[in-house]
């Protein structure tokens, strides 16, 4: 078994970002620069935040971090957007979800400018994803891709399943997987048979958001295990969808959590800025 590190392909990475960031710097004399506005106090939102803005900072962009009350009204917001829309400092904008239950996500999303919809949210970011000309390429499933990619794991032709179909992983990680010429099966709660299906899997994609829900007898022998999971364990403690410790006597590649996915899904915010930069200067 061989760990898929997370950690580690981000440091490969971003060092290789670092260079690319002093190099715009010396052409358009200025940083490519992040925005990124969380609404309300929600702590995990808040790990998420600050763990985004250290990594701007780590690369040597321009990082604005906006932390707005949970009493934020939609049009407030909808103002701020547009001030960023308008800021050319600012190639990427990014809103921290979930937003307050008042406020529509929808609406958010859509009010950013799709030449900064750095997440790939947005409805025209998505429709490139689904033909398969994308600007920008949605965080956590590329940076799945960009692991599989770092260990020289073949995708063209093997069955891969997703578990989860989620806007923001399940459904954009079949797209990539599809674009890469797997066979790909989508796995979710009305699922029947579900090992049945996850034991043919060369590849398995884990995004359900339940502790350890992925046991050892679901696994084929030698598959390539990738956990996208962030749950806490009955003692509190940080784990996946998978339950690493037996799956990974099965597995020939896994994720661990954390260190897996986690760092990858900011290492790929960071290229989708760096390339909003770059085509805001073309
Ligand atoms: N909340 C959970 N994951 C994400 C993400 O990738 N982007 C944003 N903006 N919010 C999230």
């Amino acid at each position: 078994m061989t760990l898929l590190d997370g950690k580690l392909t981000s440091k490969k990475l971003r060092a290789r970002f670092a260079e690319q960031v002093r190099s715009y710097e010396e052409t358009y004399g200025k940083k490519p620069g992040l925005a990124v506005i969380l609404v309300g106090e929600d702590p995990a939102s808040q790990t998420y935040v600050k763990n985004k803005e250290l990594a701007c900072l780590e690369v040597g962009f321009y990082s604005e971090v906006h932390r707005l009350p949970e009493s934020t009204t939609q049009e407030e917001l909808l103002e701020l957007i547009a001030k960023l829309n308008a800021d050319d400092k600012i190639h990427g904008i990014l809103v921290q979800l979930p937003v307050p239950r008042h406020i529509d996500e929808v609406t958010v999303i859509e009010a950013i400018d799709p030449k900064k919809d750095v997440d790939a949210f947005g409805y025209a970011s998505v429709g490139r994803i689904m033909v398969g000309n994308p600007d920008f390429l949605p965080c956590t499933p590329a940076g799945v891709m960009a692991l599989l990619d770092e260990y020289d794991i073949p995708v063209e032709g093997k069955n891969a399943v997703v578990i989860g179909r989620s806007n923001i992983v399940g459904k954009p990680q079949a797209m990539l997987l599809l674009h890469k010429n797997a066979t790909v099966t989508v796995c979710h709660s009305k699922t029947q048979n579900l090992a049945d299906i996850t034991r043919e899997a060369d590849i398995l994609v884990v995004a359900i958001g339940r502790a350890k829900f992925v046991t050892q007898d679901m696994v084929k022998d030698g598959a390539v295990v990738i956990d996208v999971g962030m749950n806490r364990d009955e003692n509190g403690r940080l784990c996946g969808d998978v339950d690493f410790d037996a799956v990974k006597e099965k597995a020939s590649f896994i994720t661990p959590v954390p260190g897996g996915c986690g760092p990858m899904t900011i290492t790929m915010l960071l290229q989708n800025t760096l390339t909003a930069a770059k085509n805001a200067a073309k």
